[in-house]
């Protein structure tokens, strides 16, 4: 029996997508390389914008003559855009080639539901109104065996007014130091170098737990792990980055120097009105205090244009902030009203190509800065953890630098999975390109 996964959205969802793998691999299945070959296929899917939703339906209806020509391929649809009750119900009528519909809190039932659908010979959709709890430990087939994710918290209960996902990840639940220690130990002695924590937001670890845990500590335990030789994590609300934490990200050399920190807007009114918790000046102080301790830092962010009532003015503002903040890179969105959501009951007052001309004239800005910024790093050499081939030549492997940026080297199959010296030898806006330095075979 063969499986495949198909997933959409952020890195929560991808993790999701592994914990899915090791949950099928426990019931015998082993993954196809083709279409063509899979029994099952899992769609695991995003709504965090509109298009998001569009890229599913597109997809999940491409399968359909798949499944017409062999009836017995079980196609299950989950994640947080079947979390949504009446969303999820027009989907599983809309496309009655799918077997099963599950949502996010009940991830962990999926080889149940499968086990039904096979004995049934019927579909099935059966998603839990509420969490109930934390996700029970599943087993995780990781991507690779160098770097894995580690789950510190789950949910989140932040309410920015734009935003889905309080909605369909359900209260913020704390996974406990220990349980999380003992993943991170077991990871090490895997020979696992890197470490990325998740939670959509982490500075929000350990309220919901009795003691004195917050996120520092947590990040104190962690790193004292050996064998970690980075540690990163995602995503932090600039409102709750304790300057505690700051302190520890600078004494402790495994934890990466790299932080991306969602700023949304450059306009405190629209700041407020996305619910954000900050000004713009707090932003701009929390910047500074980061770099006072960890000039190195690389800092990154999201940003979102066309927000209900954002003025040309205001628009404004995020490019001015922007240019102060000099990031070394911006993800970009526009603004797209979310049924359910506060914002969404507003007019959307920016039309679409006011929208497109303002993501623009962000990028334009930020390419700038960033191939500014990375025209710095030609000459140096950087650390870097080579990853595997690159999306786009296979005679090239691309890796990360602790701060997080890609960086392209010549083809090296030996040194996949090990931390090496490059030299930068040229740099885009996006991009670093280089020579490893190293010429051991380890
Ligand atoms: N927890 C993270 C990630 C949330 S989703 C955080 O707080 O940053 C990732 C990004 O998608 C957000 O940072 C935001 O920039 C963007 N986003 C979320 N909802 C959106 C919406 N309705 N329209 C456009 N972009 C949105
Ligand atoms: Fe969404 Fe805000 Fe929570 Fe991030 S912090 S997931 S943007 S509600
Ligand atoms: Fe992530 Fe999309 Fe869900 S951004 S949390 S997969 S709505």
């Amino acid at each position: 029996m063969k499986y495949k996964i198909i997933t959409y959205g952020c890195q929560m969802n991808e993790h999701d997508s592994e914990k899915i793998a090791g949950m099928l691999e426990d019931m015998g299945y082993s993954p196809a390389a083709r279409d063509k070959e899979a029994d099952l296929i899992v769609f695991n899917t995003c709504l965090v914008r509109e298009n998001a939703e569009l890229k599913v339906h597109g997809k999940v209806g491409s399968y359909k003559p798949l499944k017409e020509k062999n009836p017995d391929l079980i196609l299950a649809v989950g994640g947080c855009m079947m979390q949504q009750q009446d969303i999820a119900a027009e989907f599983y009528q809309k496309h009655s080639h799918v077997d099963i519909v599950f949502g996010t809190h009940n991830l962990a039932e999926l080889p149940a539901l499968i086990q039904q659908v096979k004995t049934a010979q019927d579909r099935t959709m059966e998603i839990w109104e509420e969490d109930r709890g934390l996700l029970p430990d599943v087993p995780i087939r990781r991507k690779n065996d160098y770097q894995a994710w580690l789950t510190i918290i789950q949910g989140c209960e932040n309410y920015c007014s734009y935003c889905i996902v309080p909605h369909v990840r359900g209260q913020e639940r704390s996974r406990s130091p220990e349980d999380i220690l003992r993943e991170a130990e077991s990871l090490a002695r895997e020979g696992f170098l890197e470490l990325t924590l998740l939670g959509q937001n982490v500075n929000s670890y350990g309220q919901d737990l009795t003691g004195d845990v917050n996120f520092p500590y947590l990040l104190d335990k962690i790193s004292a792990v050996s064998g970690i030789r980075r540690i990163r994590f995602m995503t932090s609300h600039p409102r709750d980055f304790s300057q505690e934490l700051i302190q520890i990200s600078a004494e402790r050399e495994n934890i990466c120097p790299h932080f991306h920190l969602p700023v949304q807007a450059g306009s405190t009114r629209v700041l407020q009105d996305m619910n954000r918790g900050y000004t713009r000046e707090e932003y701009l102080k929390l910047v500074d205090r980061i770099r006072q301790k960890m000039p190195e830092a690389a800092i990154t962010t999201d940003i979102i244009v066309g927000f209900p009532g954002e003025s040309e003015e205001e628009f404004k503002e995020t490019i001015s902030l922007l240019e102060e903040v000099r990031f070394d890179m911006a993800f970009t969105f526009a603004y797209s009203a979310r049924e359910g959501t506060p914002a969404a009951r507003r007019e959307d007052t920016v039309p679409q190509e006011e929208k497109s001309r303002r993501l623009q004239r962000l990028m334009e800005v930020q390419n700038n800065i960033s191939w500014e910024i990375n025209q710095k790093l030609i000459g140096s050499s950087q650390e870097v953890l080579i990853e595997g081939e690159s999306k786009k030549d296979p005679d090239f492997y691309s890796g990360r630098t602790a701060t997080g940026k890609l960086v392209i080297v010549p083809a090296c199959p030996a040194k996949i999975g090990s931390i090496v010296p490059v030299k930068i030898t040229e740099a885009g806006s996006w991009t670093l390109y280089g020579e490893i330095t190293d010429n051991s075979q380890s």
